[in-house]
């Protein structure tokens, strides 16, 4: 099976994982793309979405999905998105499509955080995937430069402008033994918006796309 056949496989598996008349929040990327094509088969039953970018607003809204402003929800009941790395105790690193903010803002609210990824993003130690921090465009330097002090080597994502209007460093060769405190760490400095680190909000339930099928994992 292609990757892309593993993320539509755990796309598709999500749905079972959204109650009739709620309100749903949708991630960004390939797999959680998958989802938004398996949610339009159910949208009926549902009373619309919140959406962590622009991206898959739009997509929500060629399914003919109502989308709520985060604002006017006081919880939801589940979270879908995908990660681009996920460690055995459900510590992610998100945001290689720049949605982290928005994605960290709709994880926090969602009372459970469904991680959709085919096998390939199954790690035991966070950190080979360059670490992305979305930073205020005044603060890039001051804030590449902390980073270099923790032991990364931040690199400036050219030619991308977040939903928020800020910009992304991608911090490469870090050695990420306590994502808990690396995530606390880095969103103390002055100037960062939100590190993808998802550790203090890890995931609640993993569905792994595999060559023998979606295998589950929960807490
Ligand atoms: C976007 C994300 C995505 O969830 C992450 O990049 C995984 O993407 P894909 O499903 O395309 O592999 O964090 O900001």
């Amino acid at each position: 099976m292609t990757q892309d056949e593993l993320k539509k496989a755990v796309g598709w598996a999500a749905l079972e994982y959204v109650k009739p008349g709620t309100i749903v929040g949708v991630g960004t990327g390939s797999t959680a793309s998958h989802f938004i094509d398996a949610l339009g088969t159910i949208k009926n039953q549902i009373e619309g979405a919140v959406s962590s970018s622009e991206a898959s607003t739009e997509k929500l809204k060629n399914q003919g999905i109502p989308i709520f402003d985060c604002n006017e929800v006081d919880s939801l009941d589940i979270y879908v998105d995908g990660a681009d790395e996920i460690n055995g105790y459900m510590h992610m690193i998100k945001g290689g499509g720049a949605a982290l903010t928005r994605e960290k803002i709709i994880a926090a609210v969602a009372k459970k955080f469904i991680c959709v990824i085919d096998e390939s993003k199954q790690v035991d130690m966070l950190g080979k995937f360059p670490l992305p921090v979305e930073v205020i465009p005044m603060a890039r330097s001051y804030v590449a430069r902390e980073l270099v002090k923790l032991g990364g080597t931040p690199v400036y994502r050219q030619n991308v402008v977040t939903d928020n209007g800020n910009v992304i460093l991608d911090v490469h060769n870090l050695v990420i033994l306590d994502p808990v405190a690396l995530e606390n760490k880095i969103n103390g400095i002055a100037g960062v918006v939100t590190v993808g680190l998802f550790a203090n909000r890890s995931a609640d339930v993993v569905l792994v796309g595999t060559a023998d099928g979606v295998k589950t994992i929960a807490e």
